[in-house]
């Protein structure tokens, strides 16, 4: 009869071994490394951008990706290429393949910039940076509801039409402008404010150009510029999520199924920060071992005495 308990043994040991790992693992909630940051080629994809889903904000989901590292920026009217993006000022500078710039008019290429309506609230181009919509037919909505020569044209932060038609890609182009009375002029500079989405199919243009002003200072020609389109981005409630949460050691993403904001805690992840909620888990995790661990006597009692019978 004895010899029955020994088989037993193996069981009970165990039941204890079982128990004292909960606790360990429990007690030992180990400081999480940021799992989210990321590098690609020299750039550094922080909050709230990510290429990995559930991490960074659920407004910049499926938004970058890194392809032999060069990063992309995926819109509804296409991919960019990301040249830097600035987290002090929350913009990111992207880049067209086909866009025009000062040296080469491009037509028949290129897609503009037009978001998926739901990123509106996070992406948008900075008031800084001027569109030079080229080549535009007269039946454009461009041109519609512009009686005369107020059309809705216009220079944006000291850059427009007027200094872009300097540029050396222009040289084999007609220069038409407005005010000669032959319709539409080749060029027409607006900020996207004005127009909301670069969509060259809708809007009839057969190209464009975009360039943008960070310095404060003027910048003397239209070689000058920077080509490239810059985007302001918006975190809801200005990161007190993300500080709150990497405050406790935690890593800012969301949840990939119900796409609300997460604090991911290294082995668990919490709706708020790493520390409010640990406590409760813990405890309840303390409480769970404890009663884990009783059982596992109990049992072990159980058997034994059973055995002893
Ligand atoms: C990244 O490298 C490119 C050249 O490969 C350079 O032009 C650019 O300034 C660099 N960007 C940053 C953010 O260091
Ligand atoms: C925490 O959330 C991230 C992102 O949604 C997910 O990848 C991970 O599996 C989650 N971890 C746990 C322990 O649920
Ligand atoms: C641009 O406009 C055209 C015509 O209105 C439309 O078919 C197309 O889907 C639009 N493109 C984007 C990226 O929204
Ligand atoms: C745009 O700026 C140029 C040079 O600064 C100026 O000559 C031109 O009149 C301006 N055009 C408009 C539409 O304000």
């Amino acid at each position: 009869m004895t010899h029955t308990f020994f088989l037993q043994a193996p069981l009970t040991v165990t039941l204890i071994i079982l128990t004292t790992q909960s606790i360990v693992q429990v007690s030992a909630n180990p400081p999480s490394i940021n799992s989210c940051r990321s590098y690609c080629g020299n750039i550094t994809v922080d909050y709230p951008f990510s290429t990995r889903p559930g991490c960074g904000h659920s407004g910049f989901r499926d938004l970058l990706f890194c392809v032999n590292e060069v990063l992309m920026f995926h819109i509804s009217s296409g991919s960019y290429r990301v040249l830097s993006i600035d987290y002090a000022y929350e913009a990111l500078t992207i880049h067209d393949h086909d866009m025009s710039t000062c040296d080469t008019l491009v037509r028949g290429k290129g897609n503009g910039f037009v978001l998926e309506s739901w990123r509106v609230p996070y992406l948008m181009p900075a008031p800084d940076n001027v569109f030079m919509l080229i080549g535009c037919r007269a039946e454009s909505p461009l041109f519609q509801g512009f009686p005369g020569k107020h059309l809705p044209c216009r220079n944006v932060s000291g850059m427009g039409c007027d200094e872009y038609y300097k540029c050396n890609g222009w040289d084999t182009w007609p220069k038409r402008d407005a005010s000669y009375g032959m319709g539409p002029p080749e060029c027409c500079s607006v900020g996207f404010g004005a127009i909301r989405a670069i969509n060259l199919t809708r809007l009839q243009c057969a190209g464009y150009s975009s360039a943008y002003n960070v310095a404060p200072l003027r910048i003397s020609g239209p070689s000058q510029w920077s080509y490239g389109i810059r985007v302001a981005y918006t975190v809801p409630g200005d990161y007190a999520f993300c500080r709150a949460c990497e405050a406790t050691g935690g890593t800012c993403g969301y949840d990939n199924v119900a796409g609300g904001d997460l604090c991911l805690c290294g082995d668990w992840n919490s709706t708020s920060n790493c520390d409010s909620d640990r406590s409760i888990s813990e405890s309840r995790g303390l409480i769970l071992s404890v009663c884990e661990m009783w059982t596992g006597m109990f049992l072990a009692c159980m058997v034994a005495w059973m055995t002893l019978q």
